[in-house]
């Protein structure tokens, strides 16, 4: 009950005053020139109000996590697609990305939106923990029976052993800006698509995510690749 419906009805009735605020703001930003102080403040109240925003639109998406819509699609065809906006994204970092399809993928039933978020808030994380460094971030996607395994590795700064059983708790973060979601998202969406999410991680040298789905059953085949690890 909680999670189901309770953040669902409280976002609802939290976004009608804040944009009832903006609008506001809206108002009193034309009364003020370029160079007025009391702008700066106007500014500050509307970048908080766009965290609370993100906040509300965290949980609604952790909260929602239960209504998936998933539908066949192959894989490789997917995984190109998210690649070239998610790249895109990134373009300014001094990251070297690279991605590796290895064999045949095949087909698999997602719902595309949500396991596009898990992607997304792994690669955000790599970013992050590779900082202002030069780094890499690597996607190799290969089958291993009845699964697909999509791994990404990157050099970032690593995490903490006594941290490694926390990560996947709603509220966990050792980020200024995080919220501690993402990862309690992306377990909850890969859990309900029946797969799984792992992780390894060695300090400094960096950190490893597992995740794995399972394919459509015409689509399997005996492929495994031996040097994925
Ligand atoms: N690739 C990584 N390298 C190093 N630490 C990581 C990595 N991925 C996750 N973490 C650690 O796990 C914590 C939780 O990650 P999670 O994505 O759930 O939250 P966040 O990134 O802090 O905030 P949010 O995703 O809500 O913006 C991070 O704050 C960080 O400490
Ligand atoms: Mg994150």
């Amino acid at each position: 009950m909680y999670w189901d419906s309770f953040p669902v009805l409280l976002a609802h009735e939290l976004r009608n005053p804040l944009s009832g605020i903006c609008a506001h703001i809206e108002v009193l930003k034309e009364l003020f020139d370029s160079h007025d102080p009391r702008l700066e403040s106007l500014l500050s109240i509307e970048r908080e109000i766009e965290r609370i925003n993100e906040i509300i639109q965290k949980i609604l998406e952790f909260s929602r996590t239960g209504n998936i819509t998933k539908k066949t699609i192959d894989f490789k065809e997917f995984l190109t697609e998210w690649w070239d906006t998610q790249i895109r994204k990134y373009k300014k970092q001094n990251i070297n990305f690279e991605l590796k399809i290895k064999g045949q993928i095949g087909k698999v039933q997602i719902d595309r939106r949500l396991i596009e978020r898990v992607f997304d808030n792994i690669i955000d994380n790599s970013v992050y923990a590779i900082g202002n460094e030069k780094g890499e971030i690597k996607v190799s996607v290969y089958r291993e029976k009845e699964y697909i395994n999509i791994q990404f590795k990157d050099t970032g700064k690593g995490i903490p052993k006594e941290n490694l059983k926390r990560i996947f708790d709603p509220f966990f973060t050792t980020s200024a800006k995080g919220m501690g979601l993402g990862l309690a998202i992306s377990k909850r969406i890969i859990e309900a698509h029946n797969g799984k999410i792992n992780v390894i991680s060695n300090i400094n040298k960096g950190t490893t995510f597992l995740v794995k789905l399972t394919a459509e059953k015409e689509s399997r085949t005996n492929d495994s690749c031996s040097d994925c690890g």
